[in-house]
């Protein structure tokens, strides 16, 4: 018998990678200090990169989640009972078997969503797990969850994970504004699961976010490839460092690439050209790191109740089971 197919639904406009894209350069590249935002490094490469970051043993975040993941997936099932689980930013959604495999032995669950703008990857994961979970419902959505949570399925009880520490890499203000839509394309009694990487030494930050084979140099690089491919831009990608570092008062991680020799860059495609001077840097990514305090709060204010709080054996990371008020 064949293995069943995921239905995979598109919910960016097929333009998106070029519109999208041109606005967020025109913003952020257009303006001082020059910014990306991070949805841009995870095109077929940059996504295969970040699941090799995932292996790198400096960067701890996965395998913290996965543990927590292992210890309590039965907990996690006991208090939500979810018939549907929407997860956003899958990617491979490798973790996430973890407790699909907890939620399929309790036998509550009839459908996952996995939400990613990584189309192909998308696809491998929505296959892959159509084919491990024959008694769910794989319904893969490519979208944005800053703009589609609008098109999450509706009905029976929800439980929406976000792991990974992805909601790090949004600012502060992108944050609540997240937190707000989430929380209005939910109903009373749908759950929240969420990861995020704890405050800790930058001992282990900087390793993390700076390995030692240059994975991760090589991750947050990709993005200039990309706007050199999707808009002929003139990036000479050779002529950047990789330059990550600590930012102790927003508490997180600034990842950014420094031009090494001046240089005029022209994105035709945005129909912007600029100069940057030697050393001027652009800011690739932020990955924001919690204290338990901060989180709980900005959860409530956004309207969720937390119900539990689990970190792994050395409270390098958290995930947070929060429950949706009306
Ligand atoms: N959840 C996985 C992957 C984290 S990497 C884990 O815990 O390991 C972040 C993922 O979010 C990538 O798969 C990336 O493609 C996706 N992503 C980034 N920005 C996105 C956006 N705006 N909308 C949807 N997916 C996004
Ligand atoms: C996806 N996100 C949580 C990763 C992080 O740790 O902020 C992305 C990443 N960037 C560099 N390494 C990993």
């Amino acid at each position: 018998m064949s293995a069943p197919e995921p239905v995979v639904t598109v919910a960016l406009d097929p333009d998106w990678a070029s519109v999208a894209l041109v606005e967020d350069v025109r913003r952020g590249l257009g303006s001082q200090p020059r910014t990306l935002p991070p949805k841009w490094l995870y095109d077929d490469v940059g996504s295969d990169l970040f699941d090799e970051i995932t292996r790198l043993p400096e960067y701890y975040p996965t395998e913290c989640e996965r543990a927590i993941l292992r210890d309590h997936a039965a907990d996690i099932v006991a208090a939500c009972d979810a018939t549907t689980v929407v997860e956003l930013g899958s990617g491979t959604s490798d973790k996430t078997r973890t407790l699909l495999d907890a939620f399929t032995a309790a036998g509550s669950l009839e459908r996952f969503v996995p939400v990613d703008v990584s189309e192909q990857t998308l696809r491998d994961a929505a296959a892959m797990l159509a084919e491990r979970y024959p008694s769910l419902r794989v319904e893969a959505l490519v979208g944005d969850f800053t703009l589609h949570l609008g098109h999450l399925p509706r009905g029976g009880r929800r439980l929406v994970a976000f792991l990974g520490g992805t909601i790090g890499n949004f600012y502060v203000e992108e944050r609540a504004a997240f937190l707000g839509a989430l929380h209005d394309s939910l109903e009373p009694g749908d759950w929240f699961l969420l990861g995020t990487d704890l405050v800790k030494s930058t001992d282990r930050l900087i390793p993390a976010y700076d390995d030692s084979r240059g994975v991760t140099a090589r991750f947050v690089t990709n993005c200039l490839r990309v706007l050199n491919r999707e808009l002929g831009a003139d990036f000479d990608v050779d002529a950047f460092s990789y330059v990550p570092f600590w930012d102790p008062r927003q508490e997180r991680m600034d990842l950014r690439l420094r031009a090494d020799m001046p240089q005029r860059v022209t994105i035709p495609g945005a129909d912007l050209s600029f100069e940057l001077a030697h050393g001027e840097e652009i800011r690739v990514e932020i990955s924001t790191k919690f204290r338990r305090e901060r989180l709980h709060d900005e959860l409530a204010s956004a309207g969720f109740g937390v119900e539990r709080t689990w970190t792994d054996a050395d409270a390098d990371f958290a995930l947070t089971l929060a429950r949706c008020d009306g």
